[in-house]
């Protein structure tokens, strides 16, 4: 079963966002196997947006995604990663659909909400850089013959 990396970033949490944008996930049908507030530090940070390093933006996300507390998530489920995608909408809220998180809770490209794994192989390193395996339940819903 597909897993996928969900970041509540610092600009939802100070905006009191935290339940919204895990609701909305959640509804979706996704199971949510693992769940904590924390705080990124800046090496951390750097792993996390490898990718993007050398990125003009860098500095400046880097600076964001540690500037204050944030909620981890794993959600789990068939197409997780694209699943979540599609829930959040685009980078950029100015091009986010209206219904997609983004589209309805961000207005700038800088303080966009949320993060949300792009592959199922960048779910898998993701996850493994804020989460220890114990961290992570499997366990069966009663309503899981009826969404999946
Ligand atoms: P990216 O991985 O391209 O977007 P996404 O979060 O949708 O996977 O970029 C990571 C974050 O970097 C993005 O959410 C917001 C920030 N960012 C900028 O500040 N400026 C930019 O030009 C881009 C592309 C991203
Ligand atoms: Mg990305």
């Amino acid at each position: 079963m597909e897993r996928t990396l969900v970041i509540v970033k610092p600009d939802a949490v100070q905006r009191g966002l935290i339940g919204e944008v895990i609701a909305r996930i959640e509804r979706t049908g996704l199971k949510l196997v693992a769940l904590k507030l924390s705080k990124i530090d800046r090496e951390t940070a750097h792993t996390h947006y490898q990718e993007h390093v050398n990125k003009p933006f860098f500095q400046g996300l880097v600076n964001f995604i540690t500037s204050g507390p944030v909620v981890l998530a794993v959600f789990e489920g068939p197409n997780a990663v694209s699943i979540v995608r599609k829930t959040m909408g685009a980078t950029n809220p100015v091009d986010s659909v209206p219904g997609s998180i983004r589209g309805d809770l961000a207005i700038s490209l800088g303080r966009n909400v949320i993060h949300g794994s792009d592959s199922p192989e960048s779910a898998e390193r993701e996850i493994s850089i804020f989460f220890s395996p114990d961290e992570i339940l499997s366990y069966e819903r009663a309503i899981d013959n009826w969404i999946l």
